[in-house]
């Protein structure tokens, strides 16, 4: 019930005009839309680059993912985030939901052409099979927003893949927490994507996980850099003196425990409406990561 609240709640602050669609298809495949809308406008947070804003940095009311919201990357390009709402021609509306499921896990749509980064592809990899299925339900659901927008111009070279085509991710162990936890903040939040620092000719030095120090375009300051801060267990360098109230609000409102504002290119704005136990698990699975120095 408190769950069904909460998504309920993210469907009206985000998706304004497509809480229609939600609800009503709610009704025939209640859990599945369900699950996708809270996935996409909360931890997912997809809105953070496929939701426009206006001047001041708000969410243009009835544009909830309907593309082109820009800023440029030092790394990979002048990066503009596409319509994702199932527009027929400006949108994804020609997709099926199998097409969607291979376009978020194996990065390519379904000319073949390669969804090229900062799209979290190397972590939605790991979406389990419900979840990816549940978010194409839900893109589906939405209502078309008919708005054309241009493509990410690239400076990099894109993958010719990611790897192998998905075929099969379980479902995690929610009763696990730290597990759950852990895949929230890597296959689904991409928490990982910007707080591990880049390194060894990969895009990602894993061994060096939530240790922090990406360099990102900030979204609230068009030209400015943020970096990514160390999120690992440490005391000194991470968060690990932090309690788990002040990390939850670091999340949620991006801010501090010193009372400093967050860049907006970390998303509280949608991480702001997660469920209670769902910030548990991410605490619960920073908690547990090896404390790593900020270098
Ligand atoms: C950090 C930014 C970012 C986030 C977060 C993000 N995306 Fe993307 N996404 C992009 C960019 C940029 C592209 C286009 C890449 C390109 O042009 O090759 C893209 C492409 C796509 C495409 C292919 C659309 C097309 O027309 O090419 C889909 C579908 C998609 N994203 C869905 C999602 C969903 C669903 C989520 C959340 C679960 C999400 N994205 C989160 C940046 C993001
Ligand atoms: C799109 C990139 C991005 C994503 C995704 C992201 N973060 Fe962040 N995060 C940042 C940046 C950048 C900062 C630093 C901003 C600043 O210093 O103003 C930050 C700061 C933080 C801080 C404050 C740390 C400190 O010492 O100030 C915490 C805690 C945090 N993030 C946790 C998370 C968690 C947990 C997730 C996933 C649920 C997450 N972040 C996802 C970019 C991101």
């Amino acid at each position: 019930m408190h769950v069904r609240k909460m998504m309920r709640m993210a469907a009206v602050a985000i998706c304004g005009a497509a809480l229609v669609a939600v609800t009503g298809s709610a009704i025939s495949a209640e859990t599945l839309i369900e699950r996708g809308a809270y996935l996409v406008n909360t931890i997912g947070a997809c809105g953070n680059c496929h939701t426009p804003r206006d001047k001041v940095g708000r969410v243009i009311p009835g544009m909830s993912l309907a593309g082109g919201f820009e800023f440029d990357d030092a790394e990979v390009g002048h990066v503009v985030g596409p319509n994702i709402t199932p527009d027929p021609e400006t949108g994804i509306g020609k997709w099926t939901e199998a097409e969607i499921v291979t376009a978020l896990r194996d990065g390519k749509r379904p000319d073949n052409t390669i969804i090229g980064p900062p799209m979290p592809t190397p972590a939605y990899q790991k979406l389990s099979d419900r979840d990816a299925a549940a978010i194409a339900a839900y893109l589906h659901s939405l209502k078309p927003v008919r708005h054309a927008v241009a493509r990410t111009s690239y400076k990099m070279p894109l993958p010719p893949a990611y790897g192998p085509p998905v075929t099969h991710v379980d479902e995690p162990a929610r009763a696990d927490k730290i597990a759950y936890g852990g895949y929230l903040a890597g296959p689904v939040g991409h928490c990982v994507l910007c707080h591990t620092p880049p390194g060894g000719g990969e895009p990602f030095d894993m061994s060096r996980a939530f240790q922090g120090g990406r360099e990102l375009p900030d979204f609230g300051k068009p030209g400015a850099e943020t970096v990514s801060r160390n999120i690992t267990a440490g005391t000194e360098h991470g968060v690990g003196d932090w309690s788990d109230a002040q990390i939850k609000r670091a999340i949620t409102a991006g801010v501090r425990p010193d009372g400093t504002k967050l860049a907006r290119t970390m998303p509280s704005d949608w991480y702001a409406k997660m469920t209670t136990s769902d910030l548990d698990a991410i605490v619960a699975y920073l908690r547990s990561l090896p404390p790593l120095k900020t270098p």
